[in-house]
């Protein structure tokens, strides 16, 4: 079983708890942040993977705190018109806080991405970034994208793949006796999302981002860690158990602990319509 509450699934629990605010997100950026080695950061990254249209008017949908329009500012046309969402309003709010101003237009509203309130063909580019594997009906999202997409517009959607971060999977495993799976990569990922993207699209390419983890400090591993269930809710034997694990790694790595990443973006064209 993938499911669970955080990946495919509760929407309460997400929009109220989880995503209420940007700080358990937070945690989790972070550690991508401050100990990814890639060359070039990811928001830049993905922002470059396509051409802009200049005076382009965007969806991104499960838009979190609008991180990719502030960091990637600098390389996208200023004549944008965006429209950001989000399930929580929590994020929507820190979205139009961060981004408003930015470009020619910035708006906002709350919507789930299974029943967007927008007209057919309005879109030159939807983002869905990191979310589709929280959609309780993935295929019912990725319709709503190609409806509202224009029919020469594009879809950018990213998500992981199965060996993403799979050394804490293995360290979530042996603490709270789980597969070593990484569920979210199960439920909707570089693999199991590519036949849910073909529903809706007749050209989807994967385009992966290259980059791993060289950590130094283990607090910045368990306040990523204790950001999702189980360990958000995790007793204090358990909790004991994680920072033994965790810390083991580092001691084993002479003080740092490196991490695999496996991400990236389906970028998809020729929308169904
Ligand atoms: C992992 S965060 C990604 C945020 C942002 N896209 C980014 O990449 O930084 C997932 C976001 O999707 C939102 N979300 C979850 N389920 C959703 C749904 N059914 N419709 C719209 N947004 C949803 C959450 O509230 C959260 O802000």
């Amino acid at each position: 079983m993938t499911k669970d509450k955080f990946t495919g699934g509760d929407q309460r629990y997400l929009r109220d708890a989880q995503y209420r605010d940007p700080s358990r997100l937070t945690a989790r950026a972070d550690l991508h942040a401050k100990y990814g080695t890639a060359d070039v950061r990811w928001f830049p990254w993905m922002a470059g993977q396509i051409e802009w249209p200049s005076d382009g008017v965007i969806l991104e949908v499960g838009c979190g705190p609008g991180w990719l329009w502030s960091e990637a500012a600098s390389q996208l046309p200023s004549g944008l018109r965006l429209m950001l969402t989000d399930l929580s309003a929590g994020m929507v709010d820190a979205a139009l806080d961060r981004v408003s101003g930015l470009f020619e237009m910035t708006a906002g509203s709350e919507a789930d991405a299974q029943l967007l309130p927008f007209c057919n063909r309005v879109f030159d580019v939807v983002v869905a970034n990191h979310m589709l594997y929280h959609v309780p009906q993935p295929g019912l999202a990725v319709s709503e994208f190609a409806r509202t997409l224009r029919p020469d517009g594009v879809l950018i959607a990213a998500t992981v793949g199965p060996e993403h971060l799979r050394e804490l999977w293995e360290i979530r495993s042996e603490v709270f006796e789980e597969e070593p799976v990484n569920r979210t990569a199960a439920v909707f990922g570089a693999i199991t999302g590519l036949p849910i993207i073909q529903q809706g699209f007749s050209s989807v390419e994967w385009r992966a981002y290259e980059d791993h983890l060289h950590c130094t400090n283990p607090d910045a591993v368990i306040a990523f860690m204790t950001s999702t269930p189980p360990a958000e809710d995790a007793s204090e034997q358990q909790l004991r158990s994680l920072h033994v694990a965790v810390r083991r790694r580092f001691e084993k790595g002479g003080g740092s602990f490196d991490i695999a990443k496996e991400v990236g973006i389906f970028v998809a064209r020729d929308p169904y319509q």
